[in-house]
């Protein structure tokens, strides 16, 4: 287990499972919310539904090109961590190794069989290993990777990145439209394991950049996307950037925050802070947090109120979301 989780961030989206009333006077009902293009995804304030029940999705986050020598591994590493007990995979796919030139392949990208960018192998392991999985491809991905996985020539433009500028769109148009097609075959409507794709990585609203990610939400769709679309914010998901629940342009269907917290705590935390800020900016979705490290070698720091006890922590929070719905 800690070899797995030495290379892992968690993607974790806090969902739960709905409980009776116990108290008279207080609504636990609510009116399941899609995307107006497919019912087999939808959600509530309390939870995401898949196939009209409901789930309680606990990714473990893998990147592909992480490990790299020999994609077969996959299986083994996806075992792991259905074994683990988790529910889903969420997965950054890079544009700089599946489009690193302006128009490779002739523009149909470069997802070669057998290799680290075997995108397909990568979801049908996922999907053997009985995950669902949430993609993140981007453009910009973060990751601690150099440029966010842009290639090298995109930082020579003219002009701003992540904005709405003309030139930048140019360059991330060709990829966005070939991995959103690899996606949109591979979503749960269509057979495949994917529940979930994020527009960006870690951005914000403004009037250059709301433009932009309305874009790529707009490219996602047109190439038969139907699933919820998410953003994960920074700053612990305090800012409510293309909260469905707020308004302006590059709105997404879920809204989640990502956050990293230290000391003793962090669990806690989640109630006293992260709950605190999904109520005030994204009060129609279920409590999502895009990212959370969970412990494994480099981040004891995160983990000092955790013993080895994962299925431990799920239970846990079932429990806070319980405790929150009764106050
Ligand atoms: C876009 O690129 C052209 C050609 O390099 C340049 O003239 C123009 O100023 C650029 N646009 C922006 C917004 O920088
Ligand atoms: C349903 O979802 C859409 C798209 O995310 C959002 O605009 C709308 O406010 C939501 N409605 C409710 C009742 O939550």
């Amino acid at each position: 287990m800690k070899t797995f989780l030495n290379i892992l961030i968690s993607f974790l989206l806090f969902l739960t499972t709905s409980w009776a009333n116990p108290n008279a006077g207080e609504s636990y009902l609510f009116r399941r919310n899609s995307t107006g293009l497919t019912d087999v995804v939808t959600w509530d304030p309390q939870s995401l539904s898949i196939l009209g029940q409901r789930v309680f999705v606990l990714s473990a986050e893998i990147h592909p090109w992480r490990l790299p020598g020999n994609p077969n591994l996959w299986a083994d590493l996806f075992q792991k961590v259905k074994d683990n007990g988790f529910s889903c995979v969420s997965a950054i796919f890079s544009w700089n190794l599946y489009y690193p030139a302006p128009d490779t392949n002739d523009g149909q990208g470069d997802f070669q069989a057998g290799t680290y960018r075997d995108l397909q192998m990568f979801i049908d392991s996922v999907q053997a290993a009985g995950l669902w999985l949430i993609a993140r491809p981007g453009p910009y991905i973060n990751g601690e990777t150099t440029g966010g996985g842009f290639p090298g020539w995109v930082e020579n433009i003219g002009g701003d990145l992540r904005t709405d500028n003309a030139n930048y769109t140019a360059t991330w148009m060709p990829y966005v439209n070939v991995i959103a097609q690899l996606i949109a075959k591979n979503q749960i409507t269509k057979g495949g394991p994917i529940i979930l794709v994020q527009s960006e990585n870690e951005f914000s609203a403004s009037s250059v950049n709301s433009p932009y990610m309305q874009g790529i939400i707009n490219t996602f769709r047109a190439n038969g996307i139907v699933i919820p679309i998410t953003a994960n914010d920074k700053n612990s998901g305090e800012d409510g950037n293309f909260s469905p629940d707020l308004p302006g342009p590059g709105q997404v269907n879920i809204y989640c925050g990502d956050s990293y917290p230290q000391g003793s705590n962090s669990w806690a935390q989640v109630q006293s802070i992260y709950y605190t800020f999904h109520e005030a900016v994204a009060f129609s979705n279920p409590l999502c947090l895009a990212e959370k490290p969970i412990g494994g070698t480099g981040y004891e720091i995160y983990s000092t109120d955790l013993t080895d006890a994962d299925y431990g922590f799920v239970a846990k929070f079932l429990l806070i979301r319980w405790r929150l719905t009764k106050t």
